[in-house]
């Protein structure tokens, strides 16, 4: 069996103007010989610049939603292709916050997915149950369907990713305990289409917390969000990864 590719990914959310291209900057000049894949997320206006500033570093970037549609009378959404065409490499699907602002559901996210491996774009599809889904006993079952209803025809682990995200731990500094992130990891991994495909666990990782979460056996990598906006916070999370 391939081993899955450890991968740290860093969404920038609605972050980040220009001038926090140095933050990009620094985490590129910053890498050492680092063996996992390392990518941030920008807001769509940053993805062509952020591209430009870390070109030749091993720093890969990448958008946070995509349309379900090649082209057309869309008004305010951004194509696979066009990402493609900014320099982005993935692209972040399904994250809670536009399943809870957007409405997105898992059909939809899948029609996006595919879209994006049309375009040539490794999908990171987001899935997570909410607190009262997990007080309610309700957490595998939720992220089962989210899975079954997320992932379209042909993914596999050159095209596709796959981010635990609980909603509750994404922004609040609170995380689930260490064997409740590896029983929704191990259950996911035997549920994947491809089991290679690389299962990234997000919310509220830190570089305080980050190695005791990568030391777990199906975690292969972390989708951060606001320790992704500063370089040393990032670099730190990384060097955590690369020595898991
Ligand atoms: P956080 O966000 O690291 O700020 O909790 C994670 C995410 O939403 O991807």
């Amino acid at each position: 069996m391939t081993k899955a590719c450890k991968l740290a990914a860093g969404n920038w959310k609605m972050n980040g103007l220009r001038a926090d291209l140095d933050e990009a900057r620094a985490l590129a000049s910053g890498l050492g010989q680092t063996s996992c894949g390392v990518l941030l997320c920008p807001p769509a206006t940053l993805i062509s610049a952020m591209a430009e500033a870390v070109a030749g570093s091993r720093v890969m970037v990448g958008g946070q939603d995509c349309a379900a549609q090649v082209s057309g009378a869309h008004t305010g959404d951004i194509s696979a292709q066009m990402l493609a065409d900014s320099g982005a490499r993935h692209v972040i699907l399904g994250h809670s916050e536009r399943r809870a602002d957007h409405g997105e559901s898992s059909a939809l996210v899948a029609e996006k997915a595919l879209a994006a491996h049309q375009a040539g774009l490794v999908a990171i599809i987001c899935l997570g149950e909410t607190e009262s889904e997990r007080d309610g006993g309700q957490t595998l079952a939720v992220v089962l369907e989210q899975l079954a209803g997320s992932l379209p025809q042909g993914a596999t682990s050159a095209n596709t990713v796959v981010a635990y995200e609980p909603v509750w731990a994404i922004g609040t500094g609170r995380t689930p305990t260490l064997a409740q992130i590896a029983e929704v990891h191990d259950s996911l991994r035997a549920n994947l289409p491809d089991a290679a495909i690389s299962l990234l666990y997000g919310g509220s990782v830190k570089p305080g917390n980050a190695a005791d979460i990568f030391a777990i056996a199906n975690v292969d990598g972390a989708l951060v969000g606001g320790a992704s906006l500063k370089a040393s916070d990032f670099g730190a999370i990384v060097a955590a990864l690369d020595a898991a």
